[in-house]
């Protein structure tokens, strides 16, 4: 036993939004017009982008699929070009890779200890690339060899399966893209307080959502507990938040997932859709951003089509759109957020959906089988 809980993981998931708290604490200060962001952590950065914007984000696992996050938000919101490499790929490129870009490197790891992620920090750096680590553990290998280090705050995480440390690396990472947008003047004063706030406000929303997804997701659960495969859909900024939902769901619960972005379905794996292959959809919208109507509509009409294709489709759609919940077979709500901000969000009913589903599964979800917590042994 975990304190009340039955297993870390689920501590954990309840954790986040003070850990998400306590990573805001350390990068914002309150100032005359509202929250700032912190000069300590943020004034270093200032020489750490290269003058062509570019930016390589490397690293493995749940970490990997934040960068996929950040990736769409630099780019959007910033304007920078990013590129996210598998730390595993990008280490063994060695000599071979006559590359004419010189990225800033940004590491995202939990552990700070990942095999392939310290070798691909090490690649960078006798590349002469700048580099910032972003890891869970301050005194980690990785935040101690990069130039940079911007330490999260979720507190040791136990369970194999990564949760709070996902979340607070989405924070950090809106952190650091609102600083850049703010520096490369694409974002305002006016807009960083908002941006600030907003961000503030998301762990009391967490907190109000987190019973109610509880509930439902292990009622879901055990409803689709004989699902085979699961294909989880999502667009732009979310597309990172499917390939999350569908790594937790095989790492705690031994079940088959992948993520795809929404429009791929067709391209292939809709062979794959039947009553023993459910869909997962990222719905939800930010009506003040025009790309996000564009995906909404796009999603929309999808579900339109997988309804008449009598596929069994689980949501996540905006509180009360009941536009989404017609079309399918289950939804769960999400407290509206900006575009941006939502994937820090919808992650947290996925992860009790696995959490439940390992239950289901009879699976200690502290330890799945075959793998570790960080993965350190060379080549592995
Ligand atoms: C292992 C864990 C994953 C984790 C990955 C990267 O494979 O089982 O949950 O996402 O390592 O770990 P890191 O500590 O570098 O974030």
């Amino acid at each position: 036993m975990e304190g009340h809980f039955q297993y870390a993981m689920l501590r954990e998931i309840h954790e986040q939004p003070d850990a998400i708290r306590r990573t805001l604490a350390l990068y914002t200060t309150s100032g005359a017009y509202g929250l700032e962001l912190n000069p300590e952590y943020f004034e270093p950065l200032a020489q750490w982008g290269n003058m062509h914007g570019e930016v390589l984000i490397t690293a493995s696992g749940s970490s990997r699929h934040s960068g996929l996050a950040a990736e769409i938000i630099l780019e959007d919101q910033c304007g920078l070009a990013v590129d996210v490499e598998y730390a595993s790929e990008y280490s063994c490129r060695g000599n071979n890779s006559k590359d004419l870009r010189n990225p800033s490197v940004i590491v995202l790891s939990q552990s700070g200890e990942t095999s392939d992620t310290l070798a691909a920090l090490r690649e960078a750096r006798r590349r002469g690339q700048k580099t910032l680590a972003i890891t869970n553990v301050e005194e980690s290998t990785m935040a101690r060899e990069a130039d940079l280090s911007m330490p999260l705050a979720a507190g040791r995480e136990k369970a194999i399966p990564a949760t709070k440390s996902f979340t607070c690396q989405l924070t950090v990472l809106a952190l650091l893209a609102l600083y850049e947008g703010v520096s490369l003047n694409r974002i305002d004063p006016a807009a960083l307080s908002a941006h600030l706030s907003e961000l503030d406000s998301i762990p009391d929303a967490l907190a109000t959502q987190l019973a109610g997804w509880e509930t439902q997701m292990a009622a879901l659960a055990a409803k689709y507990r004989n699902a085979t495969t699961f294909l989880y859909l999502g667009r732009g900024v979310h597309y990172a938040i499917a390939r999350e939902g569908a790594l937790k769901l095989k790492e705690a619960s031994y079940i088959h997932a992948e993520g795809y972005p929404t429009g791929e379905l067709k391209h292939g794996p809709n062979a794959l859709v039947s009553e023993h292959v459910p869909l997962v959809v990222i719905a939800t919208v930010d009506y003040a951003v025009d790309g996000s109507v564009l995906r909404y509509e796009k999603t929309l009409q999808l579900l339109r089509d997988m309804k008449a294709q009598g596929a069994k489709v689980i949501a996540l759609a905006n509180s009360g759109d009941k536009d989404v919940a017609e079309l399918v077979s289950d939804c769960v709500f999400i407290v509206p957020a900006s575009e941006y901000l939502l994937p820090i969000s919808e992650v947290v009913p996925l992860q009790l959906f696995s959490y439940f589903m390992a239950l289901e599964h009879g699976v200690n979800v502290d330890h799945p089988r075959n793998l570790a917590k960080a993965v350190v042994e060379h080549g592995a």
